[in-house]
């Protein structure tokens, strides 16, 4: 993922739009999160909406890919949000593309690291990859062909490339951020990769029951919190650069870091019924309130307020929504806590979506409750993944190997060799490469050198 990107438009286009159906005064979407029908219509028109940014699937494309300035990993992102759709909504017109992008990107060794991708790819893009088999495999999505990989077996394929990079050789363990040594941003140890790692670990171990995977789970949680990723308050910090031995944070607040430790916690207390797991679930839980008004509406607080969220960021939200939703299944005792949210939230979020040339684009800034003047795919995804969370009250609870659950695994998955050819790195870079790496390394510096005074403005 990155830490810079490139703006979105409110462009003429859309401001044009905007003020054409500025008159009408209609709401594009009506939505009354507790009614079932509301909640499929209003969903449907978003997740379309959001279908609209991917051409993966036409013909001479590149399936499983976004088209610019959208980066990889929310492509993988994308799918587990359809994957989602499609179970709450029944509704399976983007099934196939799903497939179809699925199983193109998971590559060689179907970990979801094809060469393509290896110039830059983090350990927290990958995962977003990887919890999309998660997803499929726990929701008993159709199953690729026989002669395919199994989902199960590309969310372990991801798992067992990603255990062997735990790295006690800095700040006493954890996951880099980039996988590899050349990529901008390798010195950078960061929550996302350590939580997308516990997270699948923690759903692995619940899916298959092996306790190998739940003893990752534990071991990334305790170094989370050991590192200080984690306060004793259960908020976490973004990372830290390991060039000092993490001892400088980049105290940053993410929506989705709080989201991914939640899932994973939810699904450790849920196999283990451990008090411990409970209360940990609890406090991620209570810990995520700094990130809704009083009025229960979801904002990210690091950057809407301000106005410098990012491409990648704009989606962030979304991942809370999608995690708290499923943390209702895991652990039932939180379900009276989330739900109000997850109405309000949806709620307020399909009121923005009015913008765009057809007058229903979703704004960013759910708060507002109405369209912000911008558009982009991640806030389009993020509005997508709270509303249709409304719905799994309605659903059945992810299925294991043992309950239902009909994934093909293969518990050591991903051990072809995962270092790309010497040759993926004479890839030809370009400039917009080197543009994007350029703005890497000034932001890193920014952050990692401590004074990232405009993004702490809190
Ligand atoms: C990698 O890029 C090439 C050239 O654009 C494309 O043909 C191929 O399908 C891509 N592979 C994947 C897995 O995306
Ligand atoms: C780096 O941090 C780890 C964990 O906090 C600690 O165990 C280790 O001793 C530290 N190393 C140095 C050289 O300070
Ligand atoms: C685990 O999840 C199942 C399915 O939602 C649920 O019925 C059960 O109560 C959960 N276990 C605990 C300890 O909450
Ligand atoms: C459990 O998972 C580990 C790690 O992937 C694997 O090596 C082991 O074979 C698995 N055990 C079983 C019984 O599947």
């Amino acid at each position: 993922m990155r830490v810079a990107g490139r703006n979105v438009w409110p462009s003429w286009a859309g401001l044009l739009a905007f003020g054409l159906a500025g008159f009408s005064s209609v709401q594009a979407i009506q939505l009354d999160a507790s009614n079932d029908e509301s909640v499929k219509k209003a969903a449907k028109i978003v997740a379309t909406d959001m279908m609209s940014y991917y051409t993966g699937y036409r013909p001479g494309d590149n399936p499983g890919n976004l088209p610019d300035p959208y980066y990889w990993w929310e492509a993988g992102a994308m799918f587990n949000a359809i994957i989602d759709y499609w179970f709450v909504t029944g509704d399976d017109e983007y099934n196939d593309w799903t497939i179809q992008g699925m199983l193109w990107q998971a590559g060689d060794n179907l970990a979801f690291m094809p060469n393509n991708q290896t110039k830059t790819e983090g350990n927290d893009d990958q995962a977003f990859w990887g919890f999309a088999a998660m997803s499929a495999a726990e929701r008993n999505f159709p199953n690729p062909p026989k002669d395919q990989p199994g989902w199960l077996e590309m969310a372990q394929a991801t798992f067992n490339t990603q255990a062997p990079r735990w790295d006690t050789s800095s700040c006493g363990g954890g996951l880099r951020w980039q996988i590899f040594t050349w990529n901008n941003g390798y010195n950078y140890k960061n929550t996302i990769s350590t939580g997308g790692f516990f997270n699948l670990a923690a759903r692995l171990a619940r899916y298959t029951g092996n306790q190998t995977y739940a003893d990752w789970a534990e071991k990334a949680w305790d170094w989370t919190y050991s590192v200080g990723f984690m306060t004793p308050e259960y908020h976490f910090w973004d990372g830290a650069s390991d060039l000092n031995n993490c001892t400088e944070m980049n105290k940053i607040e993410w929506t989705y870091n709080a989201g991914v430790y939640l899932l994973g916690a939810a699904n450790m207390y849920n196999l283990t019924e451990d008090q411990k797991w409970k209360e940990r679930t609890q406090k991620v839980l209570d810990s995520t309130d700094v990130f809704f008004t009083k009025s229960n509406i979801m904002f990210e607080r690091a950057c809407e307020t301000v106005n410098t969220c990012m491409v990648d960021q704009r989606s962030f939200k979304g991942y809370l929504a999608r995690w708290m939703a499923a943390t209702t299944q895991m652990a039932p005792f939180t379900y009276d806590q989330i739900m109000p949210k997850l109405k309000a939230t949806g709620e307020a979020a399909a009121r923005t979506c009015t913008g765009g040339p057809k007058g229903r684009s979703c704004g960013m800034k759910w708060t507002e409750k109405k369209w912000d003047n911008t558009r982009d795919f991640g806030q389009q995804m993020a509005a997508l993944e709270v509303i249709q969370s409304n719905l799994v009250t309605r659903v059945a609870p992810p299925v294991t190997d043992d309950n239902g659950g009909t994934s093909k695994g293969d518990p050591s998955a991903g051990g072809k060799p995962e270092q790309p050819k010497p040759d993926a790195l004479s890839y030809e870079i370009t400039t917009a490469d080197r543009a994007g790496a350029g703005i890497l390394t000034a932001m890193m510096m920014v952050l990692v050198g401590g004074s990232a005074g405009w993004l702490c403005w809190d």
